[in-house]
C-alpha cells in the first residue's frame, strides 16, 4: 500500500507535461525522491534524471529496482504503447498508467470506437476498413467534410480533415502505403463533428475517476488558428461556462461507462485519462481518447490543483480513490508554449535561451525541449518552453502569461498572441 508513508517516485517522460507534473508532485510533504527518466533540465532542478529510454520495459524495470522506486508515474503515451506498465506491474512495483491493452484506447482508434459504441458513448459515427480499396469505395459515396484516421499511433500525424475528395483519397492511399507504418494498416472513416473542442482530465482508479478541470488547447502555430496542425501552442482552463457540473457530466456519461466496459473485459484501468470533444448541437462528443495528461494543458492545469497530486496518484494506483475530492484554488491559468524557429516542419536545436530564471509572482516557467551545455540553456525541440500565468480572471492570467512570455528570448522565437482572448 502507498497509502500515508513517503516515497521514492520515478516519472516517465521529458516535456513540458512532465516538468509540470513534477513540480505538482514535489509539493508532496510524502514525496522522499523524485526520479525522472530521461527527464529535462527544469526536471533536474527537483530530482536525479536518468537518461534511458521510458519506452524500454527492462531499461524501466531495471531504474525503478536499481533505486528503490516505490511507484512510478507514466506522462506519454509511448511507454504505455511499449508495455511499460505491464512490464513494472509484473516487477511487483505500483505504477499509474492503464497496461498496453487498456491503452489501446489511445493506440488504436478502431478499438477505442467498439469501446464506446458498447458503453454507449456519444461519438461520429465510422467505420473500420483494412484494405485501401473498400476504404476508397466507402470514401467514394461520403459528403464532405471527410475524416480520416490511421489507426494507430502516428505522432499526431495521423489525422485528415478535408473537404477535397481528392486529397482524402490519397491520404488514405498512402495510408496503406506505409506512410505511417503499422499504424496505418487499419483507416478509420468517420462522420465530421461541427463544434468547438474542450477536453476532460481524469485519474482513474479502475473503478472511480477524480475529474479534472476543463481546458481549451489551441492546435495551430499562428493567430486566428491559422498555420499548420501542431501538439499545442498555448491553452486556458477552466473554459467559462464549463464548470464542475459539466466535468461530472462527461465523467458520468462518457469516462465511467468506458472503465466500465474495459471492466468486462477484465481490463483494470488505472491511470489519467483524456477525453477529447466536441460540443456539437446535439451535446458533446467524443472525439478521441488518450491515456494520458494533455500537453500543454498540464501546465496550466496542475497549477491551479490545491490537492497533493501524489496522494491522489498513491489512492488511485492502490484502487482507493472512492471519496478523494479534489480541491482546486479558484485561479485561472493561461498557458502560453514558446516554440523554436522552424517548428513545426524543421525546429532549429541549440539557440541560446535567456530569461529563464526570473522570478516573477503569479507565473511559472515549465521546461519542454531544453538542454544544458555547459553554463547555457537551449532549444532542444519544436516546443522549447510553456510560460504559465495564474490570476483571478482570464485577462489577468493571460497579461501575466504574456509578459513572462516576452521576457524569455532566443533566436527565432515563435508563439501565438491569442491564447484565450
Ligand atoms: N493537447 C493535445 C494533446 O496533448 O494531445
Amino acid at each position: 500500500m502507498l497509502y500515508a508513508r513517503t516515497v521514492n517516485v520515478l516519472l516517465l517522460g521529458g516535456g513540458g507535461r512532465e516538468h509540470a507534473i513534477g513540480w505538482k508532485l514535489a509539493q508532496s510533504s510524502r514525496l522522499d525522491q523524485l526520479h525522472t527518466a530521461p527527464g529535462n533540465p527544469g526536471l533536474a532542478t527537483i530530482g536525479p534524471t536518468h537518461a534511458i529510454d521510458p519506452a524500454d520495459p527492462a531499461a524501466v524495470v531495471n531504474l525503478a529496482l536499481r533505486e528503490s522506486i516505490d511507484l512510478v508515474v507514466v506522462g506519454p503515451e509511448a511507454p504505455l504503447a511499449a508495455g511499460v506498465t505491464d512490464a513494472v506491474r509484473t516487477a511487483r512495483i505500483p505504477i499509474f498508467g492503464p497496461s498496453r491493452s487498456a491503452a489501446r484506447l489511445e493506440t488504436s482508434k478502431s478499438f477505442a470506437k467498439s469501446i464506446m459504441h458498447r458503453a454507449g458513448v456519444p461519438t461520429a459515427a465510422s467505420e473500420v476498413f483494412a484494405d485501401a480499396e473498400s476504404a476508397l469505395d466507402h470514401l467514394s459515396v461520403r459528403k464532405p467534410p471527410y475524416v480520416v484516421k490511421a489507426d494507430g499511433l502516428a505522432a499526431g500525424k495521423g489525422v485528415l480533415v478535408t473537404s477535397q475528395l481528392g486529397e482524402a483519397a490519397s491520404w488514405v492511399a498512402d495510408c496503406f502505403s506505409g506512410r505511417f507504418g503499422p499504424a496505418g494498416n487499419r483507416v478509420v472513416i468517420e462522420d465530421f463533428l461541427d463544434g468547438e473542442e474542450i477536453s476532460v482530465f481524469g485519474l482513474c482508479d479502475g473503478t472511480t475517476v477524480l475529474g479534472l478541470r476543463t481546458a481549451r488547447d489551441y492546435k495551430r502555430l499562428e493567430d486566428g488558428n491559422r498555420g499548420p496542425n501542431t501538439g499545442g501552442m498555448g491553452t486556458y482552463t477552466p473554459v467559462p461556462g464549463h464548470g464542475d457540473t459539466f466535468v461530472r457530466r462527461i465523467v458520468d456519461t462518457v469516462i465511467t461507462p468506458v472503465l466500465e466496459t474495459l471492466a468486462a473485459d477484465g481490463e483494470t484501468y488505472t491511470g489519467f485519462i483524456y477525453a477529447g470533444l466536441v460540443l456539437t448541437e446535439a451535446g458533446p462528443q467524443v472525439l478521441e481518447f488518450n491515456c494520458r495528461l494533455g500537453d500543454p494543458e498540464t501546465q496550466a492545469l496542475l497549477p491551479t490543483l490545491e490537492s497533493d497530486l501524489l496522494d491522489v496518484i498513491a489512492a488511485c494506483t492502490d484502487g482507493n480513490a472512492a471519496g478523494t475530492e479534489l480541491h482546486w484554488s479558484g485561479q485561472m491559468a493561461v498557458n502560453v508554449v514558446l516554440a523554436a524557429k522552424g517548428y513545426p516542419e524543421a525546429p532549429v536545436l541549440g539557440d541560446e535561451i535567456r530569461g529563464l530564471d526570473e522570478d516573477e509572482p503569479g507565473t511559472l516557467v515549465f521546461h519542454a525541449a531544453t538542454r544544458r551545455v555547459g553554463l547555457r540553456t537551449e532549444t532542444a525541440g519544436g516546443r522549447v518552453v510553456s510560460v504559465v500565468g495564474l490570476g483571478p480572471d482570464l485577462d489577468a492570467a493571460r497579461d501575466r502569461a504574456y509578459d513572462r512570455a516576452a521576457r524569455i528570448s532566443f533566436s527565432g522565437k515563435q508563439y501565438r498572441t491569442d491564447i484565450a482572448q
